[in-house]
């Protein structure tokens, strides 16, 4: 048996169109396009290359896109009063602080600075308490495009065993909220797990989200097991993911791949979310749900 290859990509362009058209109608009734603003401080390489694909897929899912690129020296107080300045504007939707943040920036600060209503990457500690207590919010990307994966693979996902490696605020706690909102049993497995095999031995999903290269082996998987992959680990042999994908193609029922899995869902997922943002400020009706 080989593993049914999850194609996150194609997915992620499925709904960028879906995105697209809603974003049209949003602009027709609202009379504006929805807006995103990205907030870019210093000159991180890697940063600058994921504005620049946020920026482009921004307007091609027909949104306006705000890019802020301040300077690597900005000072706390004037990062601040940009993202102020953001949050007061009735064209921006969504408000993205792309990090990490240079060292001297309080980046809890900065990011309990956003409006949580406009906190499109969900790391508002408001967006973190609605999702914990099931209220509408603000849901992070990465976790909320594993979310869709899943769905899309194994439909309802209610009654399943989910293992949820890596307790990050980013990725791990919230895929454990959101598993946990869909009625899956969650176990959220971390560095200090005693057994880490035995539970993901008993696990029908397993989403692996530590940044270690090749770490959960295929003879972990329990047979036909659904695997999401987050981990993007740069090695000489290049990209690889927190899962030893060869190994696991043959005991895992479906896989992401690295790169081509989760990857691409991320943007995707901004947009949406920026989608949804724009809709609530504007006391217009969407149905998040289908999204
Ligand atoms: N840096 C890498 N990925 C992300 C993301 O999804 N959001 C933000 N704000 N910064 C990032």
């Amino acid at each position: 048996m080989t593993a049914r290859i999850i194609d996150g990509k194609a997915f992620a362009a499925t709904l960028r169109e879906k995105v697209a058209t809603h974003a049209a109608a949003f602009a027709a009734r609202a009379g504006r396009p929805a807006g995103l603003a990205v907030v870019l401080v210093g000159e991180d390489a890697a940063s600058a290359v994921y504005v620049r694909s946020k920026g482009k897929a921004t307007h091609a899912a027909g949104m306006a896109g705000f890019e802020h690129r301040l300077s690597a020296d900005v000072s706390q107080d004037e990062l601040i009063a940009l993202v102020e300045a953001l949050n007061a504007d009735p064209a921006v939707d969504g408000i993205l602080v792309q990090l990490p943040l240079p060292a001297h920036l309080d980046t809890d600060a900065v990011l309990l600075a956003i409006d949580p209503d406009k906190d499109v990457d969900g790391f508002h500690p408001v967006n973190a308490g609605r999702l914990a207590t099931g209220l509408p919010g603000m849901v992070p990307c990465t976790p909320y495009g594993c979310l869709l994966l899943l769905r899309d693979v194994l439909g309802d996902l209610s009654g399943k065993d989910a293992v949820v490696i890596g307790r990050s605020t980013i990725v791990g706690k919230p895929m454990a909220a959101l598993l946990t909102a869909e009625s899956c049993t969650v176990t959220l497995a971390h560095s200090r797990t005693k057994d880490l095999m035995g539970h993901v031995g008993r696990a029908d999903i397993v989403v692996a989200a530590v940044g270690r290269a090749n770490f959960v082996k295929g003879e972990w998987l329990k047979p036909g097991a659904t695997v999401i992959d987050v981990g993007i680990n740069r090695t000489a042999d290049g990209l690889v993911g927190d899962v030893d994908y060869a190994g696991a193609l043959s005991v895992a029922g479906a896989i992401t791949p690295v790169p081509g899995g989760v990857g691409p869902m991320t943007i995707a997922c901004l947009l949406r979310n920026t989608l949804v943002a724009a809709h609530r400020r504007a006391g217009l009706p969407f149905d998040d749900a289908t999204l």
